[in-house]
């Protein structure tokens, strides 16, 4: 079975409670399928070593990647991913930042495809209310769509779904 490798930032702390949920919900397809690194003390060329990848960043600033992948971009940007299958998830918040909602999914996504790699996991806008977002492809997000700031309550479900998904996704 393909390795899954899942790399993120998180600045207090929501991205990182997100993927240790997402981790869980691997967790019940295979006990060894994911590995988990955060960005801050992580060696992004690691990525190399996966098939499938799982990449998640907040965003901050006016619609920016969170800081320790700013830190890491360079190193980032001189990877191949060319083969790999790579899905995102974002945290948000649609209604303090309603014209930047999930910006820094589109900055992964373009990072992704210019390094050869295939995004997929792409999540459905509905049931958020926000403005504008650069991280829509018609009426799909470019990965998870996550908002502990308004609407925790949901993030179970929709890491359970979208965990379903990718395993259809990744093929695993
Ligand atoms: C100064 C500041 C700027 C932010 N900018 C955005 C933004 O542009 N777009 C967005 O969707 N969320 C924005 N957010 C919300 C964060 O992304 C959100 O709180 C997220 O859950 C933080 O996750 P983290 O703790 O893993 O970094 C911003 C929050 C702050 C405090």
């Amino acid at each position: 079975m393909a390795k899954v490798g899942m790399f993120y930032g998180s600045t207090t702390g929501n991205t990182e409670t997100a993927a240790d949920l997402i981790q869980k919900e691997f967790g019940k397809l295979g006990a060894d399928l994911l590995d988990v690194f955060n960005v801050a003390d992580a060696n992004v060329a690691k990525m190399a070593d996966y098939d499938c990848l799982i990449l998640g960043s907040s965003s901050w600033g006016d619609g920016e990647l969170q800081d320790d992948w700013d830190e890491v971009w360079n190193e980032v940007g001189k990877l191949d991913l060319s083969g790999k299958k790579v899905a995102l998830f974002g945290l948000g918040d649609q209604f303090g930042f309603s014209d930047t909602f999930q910006d820094a999914l589109k900055v992964l996504a373009d990072k992704v495809k210019e390094l050869g790699g295939e995004v997929v996991g792409m999540w459905p806008n509905e049931g958020y209310e926000f403005d504008d977002s650069a991280a829509l492809m018609g009426d799909k997000f470019l990965g998870l769509s996550l908002d502990e700031d308004n609407q925790s309550e949901l993030t179970p479900e929709r890491v359970k779904a979208w965990v379903a998904q990718l395993k259809d996704e990744f093929g695993l």
